[in-house]
């Protein structure tokens, strides 16, 4: 489809913290506008929805702005609006949901509400992402994307591994615009939210994530041997007889064997700064990208999946990004990894999303949807 005629989309997002507005022509990303409340949230180590969701409600008509400005373009001038109606917290959903309502009948344009899991997979499809060179595990050799002409550019046989402080899930995609499939996910804390938990214990600061990212750098990954969730043979079982749990994740037993870890420390008098936080860092970090990695390339492998997106918060993750790109390389699987502005939640991803929707000529959502803090992923588009 010729630039000038692919659909120029408005995508709005703020399922959690961030408020996001995006602009794409078909596939070419025009603006990218976000504004987070995080900093509001660090004195409670975590995401509080109703500040969230007063945050939104702030930042969205600047943040609006702030993308029409700078793709150059009016509310007239868009095809179509696409707004994410869920998952995630229900009253910062509604936010982004009412204000996007509000746009579509005042500019007379077609709405979609959309999945927020499939539009991760979504900035897939994006000219920068598609384009962009793919992550080289170490002494392994580079994973090559594999593009397929039709329908929209994203590679064939394609999977996503989504990781944030939202969620943990791989997905198969056959067709991003009508038929995703939850392959697995997480059955109790997102992995973001395990390192959010750890660093607290660990006195580290929040967003847990990057504190504890650098302060592995200076531990030692085999330190502490940690519990890799569900992997023993019950809940695995085996390719022929899929143990219940086989694609699955939880982290809520190693968040406990840390705190345990800790505490052995603190009840044998050893004095808090003398506590290995490094090592204890370094080999949580290691059980996270150890069991996120083996779980979801065995998911690909087992169904046929050729080629990995990741999304998420958790995508700037420094082990966890060489790790999966070794063990891919090793699988023979194809790796994206989109720029961490991109990974986050933002607009971009939602209007990336919109835009296959519209040219795939999916018919927009009512006007009288609702959020739904619990849309599941084969609900890629609300019905009409
Ligand atoms: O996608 P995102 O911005 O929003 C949510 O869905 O929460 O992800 C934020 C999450 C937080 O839990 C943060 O701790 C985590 O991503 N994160 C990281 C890193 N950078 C951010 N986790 C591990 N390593 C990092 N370097
Ligand atoms: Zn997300």
């Amino acid at each position: 489809m010729p630039a000038s005629t692919a659909p120029l989309v408005l995508g709005i997002e703020s399922s959690c913290d961030e408020t996001g507005f995006g602009i794409v022509r078909g596939t070419e990303l025009l603006a990218n506008a976000v504004a987070s409340s995080m900093e509001e949230h660090v004195r409670f180590g975590g995401v509080i929805p109703e500040i969230a969701a007063r945050a939104h409600l702030e930042e969205f008509l600047p943040t609006l702005q702030q993308a029409l400005d700078t793709a150059g373009v009016t509310l007239d001038d868009l095809d179509a609006i696409a707004v994410t109606s869920g998952p995630g917290l229900a009253g910062a959903l509604m936010v982004g949901v009412a204000g996007a309502k509000a746009l579509a009948l005042a500019a007379g344009k077609p709405l979609y509400g959309l999945n927020h899991l499939v539009a991760h997979v979504g900035v897939g499809v994006l000219d920068e992402v598609r384009t962009a060179v793919p992550p080289a595990a170490s002494g392994a050799r580079p994973a090559g994307v594999v593009l397929s002409p039709e329908p929209t550019g994203l590679p064939e046989s394609l999977g996503a591994l989504l990781v944030s402080g939202g969620h943990t899930e791989i997905l198969q995609v056959n067709r991003l615009t009508t038929d995703v499939t939850l392959l697995g996910s997480t059955i109790d804390d997102a992995a973001g939210e395990a390192y959010d938990k750890v660093a607290r214990l660990l006195g580290a600061g929040y967003p847990g994530g990057p504190v504890i990212d650098r302060l592995a750098q200076q531990g030692d990954p085999k330190a502490f041997r940690f519990p890799r969730g569900l992997s023993a043979p019950k809940f695995v079982g085996s390719a022929e007889e899929p143990g219940k749990h086989r694609h699955n994740w939880s982290f809520s037993g190693l968040k406990t064997a840390v705190a345990r870890c800790v505490e052995q420390f603190e009840a044998a008098g050893v004095p808090e700064e003398q506590i290995p936080t490094a090592d204890i860092a370094a080999s949580f970090q290691e059980a996270v990208a150890d069991v996120i990695t083996a779980k979801a390339v065995r998911a690909c492998t087992e169904h046929g999946i050729t080629h990995l997106l990741l999304g998420g918060g958790v995508a700037a993750n420094s082990r966890l990004r060489s790790l999966l790109a070794e063990r891919c390389a090793d699988a023979g699987i194809g790796l994206t990894v989109p720029p961490v502005r991109l990974c986050t939640d933002n607009g971009a991803m939602v209007a990336a999303l919109g835009a296959q929707l519209v040219a795939d000529g999916v018919a927009p959502s009512s006007l009288d949807f609702a959020a739904d803090p619990g849309q599941p992923v084969e609900s890629i588009s609300l019905v009409a």
